[in-house]
């Protein structure tokens, strides 16, 4: 067994797709965002949406400093003028109709994708499809997007955090988690697409019922959760309130921008406020307050990255790290965070088996993972 740990820039995350902005944030500018450390820059150019390494080939200025005009990306240093292929279409100094040097091309990443309202960036070929969100094509959801936060945590902490089904009443004493019990029943977790999909059963306070303030039913109540997994941070979580008749979805991206950095996309669905604003914007409120506690608490961790564990085995181990033994202690209540650890410690591995051999198969390869498809952990 091969230990190490996941930073928010280790090469593994190349392949995949990460959100870098929401939709509405791409306007007439060039956009200037941070990738896995990695500087990249935004542009729409004849209405296309593009991506370029945010360096000009010449002397290395970022591109995010220069200006959009006629459909081409126009560095602000020497003028060097850039199509969405990232050919280099005019150098000024050179003068009219003189061919731009050969290497001088803006640097394109294996794609870029608007889904959901966000913009996302895969540098490398992706492990995973971008996740799904059905509910954005079902009638009677009303969605509204939390501000996106910034943090000094990990997307890998972060997404475990996500995921961890024993915190409730511990983080969220003052929100969801008053009032319920601890033990965490035995759930299931199945392997699907590159990640997994997590169902359990838990009784939680709902204080956003009005059946509750108008004593129809129990502030606690049966909450059937489904998370859906994509890696690397990708998340759906669907929260069903049988007895309420009510359905929250959250949608809950993860952008690591460098070590010490991460974005957090959150988009709220729900199908029980008919359409009124106030109604959907205290829930918005409640939901970025659960979040700020998940935060509050993430933030103080003194770890660089996600612990993760997997098998050596052909094609190498992990980047980081060392030693045999797991950092952590794991119980049956952490088993979606254990399938989160062995699909990114794969990937970890693949990708350096890609790296060794350019023509491997990451999606194929990291698609299945040892999270005992079908089995209840
Ligand atoms: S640095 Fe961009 S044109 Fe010179
Ligand atoms: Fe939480």
């Amino acid at each position: 067994m091969l230990t190490g740990r996941l930073t928010n820039v280790d090469p593994a995350l190349r392949h995949g797709w990460h959100p870098v902005a929401r939709s509405s944030g791409i306007t007439d500018a060039p956009l200037g965002v941070r990738l896995l450390g990695e500087h990249w820059v935004l542009a729409r150019l004849d209405g296309r949406l593009t991506a370029f390494v945010d360096r000009c080939p010449h002397r290395l200025a970022p591109l995010s400093a220069g200006r959009v005009d006629g459909g081409e990306l126009v560095c602000g240093y020497h003028g060097w003028r850039f199509a969405a292929s990232g050919e280099c279409t005019a150098v000024p100094a050179l003068g009219p109709g003189v061919p731009a040097p050969r290497r001088a091309r803006a640097v394109t990443p294996w794609g870029v994708a608007e889904r959901h309202g966000l913009v996302w960036l895969a540098p490398e070929e992706p492990c995973s499809d971008i996740v799904e969100l059905p509910e954005a094509d079902e009638p009677g959801f009303d969605s509204a997007w939390l501000p996106t936060t910034r943090t000094t945590a990990c997307a890998g902490l972060l997404a475990d955090n996500f995921l961890d089904a024993a915190h409730l009443p511990f983080v969220h004493a003052a929100t969801i988690g008053a009032g319920e019990g601890a033990v965490v029943g035995p759930y299931r977790v199945q392997a699907d697409g590159a990640g997994f999909v997590v169902r359990l059963e838990q009784d939680v306070s709902n204080p956003e019922d009005p059946g509750v303030a108008a004593g129809l039913r129990p502030l606690v109540q049966r909450r059937v959760s489904t998370y859906v997994y994509r890696p690397p941070f990708m998340l759906r979580l669907r929260l069903d309130y049988p007895a309420a008749g009510m359905t929250n979805t959250i949608l809950f991206c993860l952008q690591p921008e460098d070590v010490d950095a991460t974005a957090v996309y959150t988009r709220i669905m729900r199908d029980d406020l008919g359409g009124d604003p106030t109604r959907l914007a205290e829930a918005a409120g409640f939901e970025q307050a659960v979040l700020d506690e998940d935060l509050a608490l993430q933030e103080q961790f003194t770890l660089d990255g996600l612990p993760l564990h997997t098998d050596g085995g052909p094609g190498g181990g992990l980047t980081s790290g060392g030693g045999a033994v797991p950092e952590e202690v794991s119980i049956r209540a952490d088993a979606a965070g254990v399938a989160l650890r062995r699909v990114l410690a794969a990937l970890v591995v693949r990708s350096a088996a890609a790296r060794l051999t350019p023509t491997a198969d990451i999606r194929h390869r990291t698609g299945h993972v040892r999270a005992e498809p079908g089995s209840t952990m």
